[in-house]
């Protein structure tokens, strides 16, 4: 039992993206987008990272995206449970693909839109605030084939003619949204980020970072037309964070501590302060890249900061300049952690830290002073079914006790939390790897990793907990 009582506005719920939980792949008009590119198994880390062998699916791969989880048809079940539990948020993205089936459409395509019309008003029927990411792992496959996806300016008018047509659209449904998810997945997954493809021989780092810039320069484009089309609304950037601890206190694993943190922030930086940070320029000098602006770019990216600071933890992560100790890295891990000898980790590798939750949602209210938005937190875990066929998840409900309480901890360190969406309050196909073994949810879909299933939703024993969260602000943990 804690002592701290959440806020009475917080906003409890739960996030999902369209790629992972909508299915429906080639329905109401929506043309392929870049995750209906990636299978399960081996190959996808590699595709994930840009080499990608067709850009068309392959006969003999299986596309976790494609079915999904069948939100699409499914909400309103779905919906009625997470209002069942209290959800006062969900945080979900809409398809780029969905609205401009090639991203070139001179219309947006009305069938997607109408979808979002729906769902957006289910939700608010139930008393759920819809939390709206523009891009979350998705650009449409034509403008990969076409331009490069962001490695091209183009990209910039086509993601400003969707975020308008959505905004517009949905300008009395949505109050909360968000521009780029992960923005820094770019520089770890870029096809996953960004939809970058490399071949032999490119400047992956100067690729990457002209990326960067369309991306940063199509994100202060959002936030301005959010704040022209609704002005009540709240738009801000999302970052997959997680701070750095220096493995020792040796000034050299402290600095690079310091220096691989900045390799997320500079996304933020930009978005939040509005100007490129003087450890990237030198950064681009250091290693000789040049990005190309446009005149006006500086002015936009000033101009249009974001109203807040979203951002996903699941791990913290350790860093060292020791060749010894760099020879054991954490399994899973996107960011490239070493082992941290103090801390558990998931079945998948990934880094247990509540304690690190707390720091980091420091470290970004003292960088920014901004309010921060908990978009994603989460235990990704195998889930086996009892005799009576319950899934009794101790182990998650665990992981996200701890983490709450350190959240209170937080807020009450003075830090401004608005919200907190977990991750997955459904199971839904991981990013990562593309199974749908790796479960985050409340509620347990029946499918595996190779589609089959009933898809039949039920209640897991952390269903009534996170109810009896919500229903308590977070006293009852
Ligand atoms: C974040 C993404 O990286 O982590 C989500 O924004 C993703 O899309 C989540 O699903 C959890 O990762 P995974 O790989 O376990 O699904």
């Amino acid at each position: 039992m804690s002592t701290f009582t959440f806020p009475e506005n917080f906003l409890w719920g739960g996030a999902i993206a369209a790629n992972q939980a909508e299915g429906a792949y080639l329905e109401g008009g929506k043309g392929l987008t870049l995750v209906d590119l990636l299978p399960t198994g081996e190959s996808r880390r590699d595709i994930m990272k840009g080499y990608v062998p067709s850009l068309t699916p392959l006969e003999n791969e299986f596309y976790p995206s494609h079915e999904a989880i069948d939100f699409y048809h499914r909400y309103p079940e779905d919906i009625a449970l997470f209002a069942e539990m209290g959800f006062k948020a969900l945080r979900v993205s809409i398809s780029w693909a969905r609205i401009f089936p090639t991203g070139e459409e001179a219309q947006p395509n009305e069938a997607g839109l109408q979808f979002y019309d729906d769902l957006f008003d289910a939700l608010i029927q139930n008393g759920i605030e819809p939390v709206v990411t523009l891009a979350h792992f998705d650009v449409p496959v034509a403008l990969v084939e076409k331009y490069g996806s962001w490695r091209s300016r183009k990209l910039v008018d086509r993601f400003e003619t969707y975020s308008r047509t959505v905004l517009a659209r949905y300008k009395n449904k949505v109050k909360y949204w968000m521009t780029f998810n992960e923005i820094n997945m770019l520089l770890h997954l870029p096809f996953l980020g960004a939809g970058l493809t490399f071949k032999e021989g490119d400047n992956v780092k100067q690729i990457q970072y002209q990326a960067a810039h369309h991306q940063l320069v199509a994100s202060a484009l959002a936030v301005k037309a959010c704040h022209e089309l609704i002005p009540d609304a709240m738009i801000g950037c999302m970052l997959a964070a997680g701070s750095f601890y220096p493995y020792t206190c040796n000034p050299e694993d402290v600095y690079q501590g310091m220096e691989k943190d900045r390799e997320s922030y500079f996304f933020i930086d930009v978005q939040s302060r509005g100007e490129y940070p003087g450890y990237a320029k030198r950064f681009f000098r250091d290693h000789g890249l040049t990005i190309e602006m446009e005149p006006g770019d500086e002015q936009i990216l000033r101009d249009h900061t974001v109203d807040y600071i979203g951002f996903s933890y699941y791990s913290s992560r350790t860093t060292s300049t020791d060749p010894e100790v760099i020879k054991n890295m954490t399994s899973g891990n996107v960011f490239g952690s070493v082992a941290n000898p103090y801390v558990a980790k998931s079945e998948w590798g990934w880094t247990i830290d509540p304690k690190g939750f707390r720091i980091t949602a420091n470290q970004l209210h003292d960088r920014y002073q901004k309010p921060l938005f908990v978009v994603e937190n989460g235990l990704g875990a195998h889930d086996e079914p009892t005799a009576e066929g319950t899934i009794a998840d101790d182990y998650r409900i665990d992981y996200l006790q701890r983490h709450i309480a350190e959240m209170g901890e937080a807020i009450q360190d003075g830090v401004d939390i608005i919200g907190y969406t977990s991750w997955g309050p459904i199971d839904i196909v991981s990013a990562s790897s593309g199974e749908m073994r790796k479960r985050y949810g409340y509620i347990y879909v029946d499918r595996d990793n190779e589609g089959h299933g009933t898809l039949k939703r039920e209640k897991k024993k952390s269903f009534d907990w996170y109810k009896q969260v919500i229903a308590s602000r977070g006293a009852d943990l």
